[in-house]
C-alpha cells in the first residue's frame, strides 16, 4: 500500500510497511541516491527494543549510520534540539546527499525536517512517525517548525519527506494515549473533506481502537490523502490549505496557555485540537448544533477530552481564561489585526473567516472550554 505525489516534479512516497514486510525500508534506503551517510534521530520515549528493531533493519542497507537519541517532548521544541541535530551533521561531514531520518512524534519531525531545510541548504529527509498525530498528519506536508519565545510554530520553514514509512509494528505497540491523541487530527479531515472517515471512526470503532492493521491502514491512508487533496496546490498556505487548520486557532490557544505557565505537557496537540474544533463550531454558530454533537460524540467515543479538566490542569479558572483570550491574537493566520479560524457550515465546506465578535470570542471561551 502506498501513496504518492509530486511537488515541483520532485517525487514523494508514504509506504505502509507490515511486519512481514519491513524489510522493503532497508531495501529503499539502499536504492536512494545518497552518500550514505545517515543520520537516525530517536525519541527517548519509544520502546528500545522496537528503535533496535527497526535500527537494525536499516542498517541491512549498508548504509553508515549514527544514531542519536532525543527527548522531544512539546517542551523540547526549541532552538536548542536544532542546533544539536546541526551541530552533529557539521561534526560528522554530512552532505547534501546525506539523509536524516526522524524516528519519532510530530516534535522531532518538526525539528529534524526544520534542521534538514537548514543544513547546506537542504539535505535528504525521511520521516517515520510514531505517534498517531505523526503518523496522519505532521509527517507529511512539509510545515517544519521550532516553537520561539513562547510561540507555537513561530519559526519555521516548509520542507517536504522524501519518503514516509508507515509502520504495522509502531502502530501496534503505541501507548494508548499517543494512539487516542491522534484520532481528533483524523476527525478534523473527515469534517473538512471526507465523509467516508467519518463513517469509519463512527462504525469500525472496536477494530479501531483493538488495533486492527487493516482497518488503521485504511483510516490512515484516507487521512493523508484527503491532507495531500488541500495541500498539494497550496503548499505556501494562502488559501485551501488553511482549512487543515480547522480547531487549531483555539488549540494552539489552550496549548500556549497551559504549556507557558506551567511549563509542563499536560495537553497533547491532538487532544487540544479535538477542543479547539468545537470551540470553532461553537463560535460559528453560536450553539452546539449537529456538527458540534458530531465531533463531540466521537471525541467521547474515543475517549478524547471535549474539554480542558481544571482540577487537573493548576491554573486559576481567570488565568486560564485571559491568557487564551490573548494567545487567539497571536494566530498565524491573521492577516490583518484580527485572529482567523475555520469555519464549517456545512459539513465538508471549510470557509477561512476572522473572528470579529469579541465578546462572542469570550463567551466561546467560557462556554466550550474548561470545565
Ligand atoms: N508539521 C505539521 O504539519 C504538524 C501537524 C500536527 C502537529 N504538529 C506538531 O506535532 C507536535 C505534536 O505531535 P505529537 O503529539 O506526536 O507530539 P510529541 O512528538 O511530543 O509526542 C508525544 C509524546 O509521545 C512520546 N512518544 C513519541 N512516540 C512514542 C512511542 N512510539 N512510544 C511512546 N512514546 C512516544 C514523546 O516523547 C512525547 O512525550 C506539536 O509540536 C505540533 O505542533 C505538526
Amino acid at each position: 500500500m502506498k501513496l504518492e505525489y509530486s511537488i515541483n516534479k520532485n517525487k514523494h512516497s508514504i509506504l505502509f510497511c507490515k511486519d512481514d514486510n519491513i524489510k522493503k525500508m532497508s531495501q529503499v534506503l539502499a536504492n536512494f541516491e545518497t552518500d550514505k551517510n545517515v543520520l537516525f534521530l530517536f525519541d527517548s520515549k519509544i520502546d528500545k527494543k522496537i528503535v533496535e528493531k527497526i535500527f537494525n533493519e536499516l542498517k541491512l542497507s549498508g548504509c553508515n549510520i549514527i544514531k542519536i537519541e532525543c527527548v522531544s517532548e512539546k517542551l523540547n521544541k526549541n532552538e536548542k534540539l536544532l542546533f544539536k541535530i546541526l551541530d552533529i551533521l557539521l561534526a560528522n561531514n554530512f552532505t547534501k546527499k546525506s539523509i536524516v531520518i526522524s524516528f519519532g512524534g510530530g516534535v522531532l519531525g518538526d525539528v529534524s525536517a526544520l534542521a534538514s531545510s537548514l543544513y547546506l541548504r537542504g539535505l535528504n529527509y525521511i520521516c517515520i512517525p510514531t505517534t498517531m498525530t505523526s503518523i496522519v498528519d505532521s509527517s507529511i506536508g512539509g510545515k517544519t517548525a521550532i516553537n520561539y519565545k513562547g510561540i507555537i510554530n513561530s519559526v519555521g520553514t516548509y520542507y517536504h519527506p522524501k519518503i514516509v514509512f508507515i509502520l504495522e509494528h509502531v502502530l501496534k505497540n503505541l501507548p494508548e494515549r499517543e494512539f487516542l491523541a491522534g484520532i481528533p487530527e483524523i476527525i478534523k479531515c473527515g469534517i473538512i473533506g471526507n465523509k467516508t472517515i467519518l463513517s469509519l471512526l463512527k462504525k469500525k470503532h472496536n477494530q479501531i481502537v483493538s488495533r486492527n492493521t487493516n482497518v488503521l491502514f485504511k483510516l490512515c491512508y484516507l487521512s493523508l490523502k484527503t491532507k495531500i487533496k488541500f495541500f498539494l496546490d497550496d503548499i505556501f498556505e494562502k488559501n485551501r490549505r488553511l482549512s487543515l487548520n480547522f480547531g487549531h486557532t483555539f488549540a494552539h490557544a489552550i496549548e500556549m496557555a497551559i504549556e507557558l505557565k506551567t511549563k509542563k505537557d499536560f495537553i497533547r496537540h491532538g487532544e487540544a485540537v479535538g477542543i479547539g474544533m468545537l470551540c470553532e463550531v461553537f463560535y460559528e454558530k453560536k450553539k452546539r448544533d449537529k456538527i458540534f454533537n458530531t465531533i463531540e460524540d466521537l471525541l467521547k467515543k474515543y475517549n478524547l477530552p471535549t474539554k480542558v479538566l481544571l482540577k487537573r490542569v493548576p491554573l486559576s479558572r481567570e488565568k486560564l481564561h485571559n491568557s487564551i483570550y490573548k494567545n487567539i491574537f497571536l494566530d498565524k493566520k491573521r492577516v490583518g489585526k484580527n485572529p482567523r479560524y475555520i469555519s464549517i457550515k456545512k459539513l465538508y465546506h471549510p470557509q477561512i473567516k476572522e473572528i470579529k465578535d469579541f465578546n462572542f470570542l469570550n463567551e466561546t471561551i467560557l462556554e466550550t472550554i474548561y470545565d
